[in-house]
């Protein structure tokens, strides 16, 4: 059932590009976004002024992801949080707050503790998993479904696309309902949207061997880093996440810009420092930011812009990804971080696909 890979983790991984076009298919009827179990009302959507997206891991990161996309396309506020912290605060919650729930398994406790007392509080409450009928289903008031399949392995990886796709079309129909995106935007970004999944393809066909190269470097570190900046900094969390779980190594992922508040002073030489350095308005300032990482001998591994030459000359490995607007470069920058945190795994004779100590379902706090 492994349709020939070595692991469930490289086949969920391959199954990206599939991901994304089954999760956009029939969303765009007549040149007009369709959700057609939004089970909200336009009017309802109208009123939304504040947006949670809670849930857990992975899920969570999805969520980081599409702050940026929910906030400058509908132009409300949007807070991501862990439904554990969620759930045991104080929020601000009026009638005209929307929770929106993220989780593949549907099930998590936490996640679904969270929205029913979002519910109880008087908020809308709106679901992205990949089980139907699942919990997280019933108890939400609208859902789209991610169209991943069954995800076997442990590690989150094809349900994160999904997440990320169905976050991104739920920001582009609140963009639409709060009048901040013309129709004529919205079919554009859609587009784009799906063009992702060839973009996918391309990383998989292309870059084996530079993933391979830069595991290499990392298999026995004792840690590593990720950095990034803006949405680069939310696909670092994402990374640092995938290569724990699987590889057993320590990482963790930092904004950019706050390497010198702290986490430089780990960086000596041959320490693996993971970059997302792709083309956006902040590419420079992470550039710089790099540069003092070099400077102190760390092994960098950037993830860039394919034809962008200019970074050879400060990272140690490059991993290109197509050119892509910066809102959906998450989608394609996430698919090389997965890759090497398998590569890693499996220098490390690590089990790929049943990391321990870890469960697919989490229905217990
Ligand atoms: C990471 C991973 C976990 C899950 C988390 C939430 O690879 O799989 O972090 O993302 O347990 O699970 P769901 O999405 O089912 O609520």
């Amino acid at each position: 059932e492994k349709g020939g890979y070595p692991d469930f983790m490289l086949k969920e991984i391959s199954e990206q590009p599939r991901v994304v076009r089954d999760t956009l298919v029939g969303r765009m009827r007549g040149g007009e976004l369709d959700i057609d179990e939004l089970g909200l009302s336009y009017e309802e959507l109208d009123i939304i002024d504040r947006v949670y997206v809670i849930a857990c891991g992975t899920s969570f990161h999805a969520g980081l992801i599409v702050k940026n996309m929910i906030e400058g396309w509908a132009r409300i506020p949007c807070e991501v949080e862990a439904a554990s912290e969620f759930r045991y605060r104080d929020p601000i919650i009026t009638p005209s707050t929307l929770v929106v729930a993220v989780s593949q398994s549907g099930e998590t406790a936490d996640t679904l503790a969270a929205i029913r007392d979002a519910r109880i509080r008087g908020a809308k409450v709106f679901g992205i998993t990949n089980v139907i009928g699942s919990p997280v289903a019933r108890e939400a008031d609208g859902v789209i479904y991610t169209k991943a399949n069954k995800e076997i392995a442990v590690a989150s990886t094809k349900s994160f696309i999904g997440q990320v796709v169905s976050l991104t079309l739920l920001a582009l129909m609140l963009g639409q309902v709060k009048g901040k995106l013309t129709c004529g935007q919205v079919r554009m970004l859609f587009h784009e949207l799906g063009d992702t999944a060839e973009q996918i393809q391309w990383i998989m066909d292309t870059q084996g061997a530079a993933i391979r190269e830069a595991a290499l470097a990392c298999k026995d570190a004792q840690s590593a880093l990720f950095v990034g900046r803006g949405v680069g900094s939310a696909i670092c969390y994402e990374g640092a996440l995938k290569l724990k779980e699987v590889s057993y190594l320590h990482a963790e992922a930092y904004a950019a810009g706050e390497m010198k508040h702290g986490p430089i002073a780990l960086i000596e030489p041959g320490f693996p420092v993971i970059a997302v350095t792709t083309r956006s308005p902040v590419y420079d300032k992470t550039v710089s930011n790099l540069k003092e990482c070099e400077a102190r001998g760390a092994e960098i591994i950037a993830v860039a812009t394919e034809g962008d030459e200019e970074i050879r000359a400060i990272a140690d490995h490059v991993i290109y990804i197509p050119r892509v607007r910066d809102c959906f470069s998450p989608i394609t920058a996430t698919v090389p971080l997965q890759l090497l945190a398998r590569e890693v795994a499996l220098l490390r004779d690590c089990n790929v696909d049943q990391p321990r100590n870890l469960a697919k379902s989490v229905t217990v706090e």
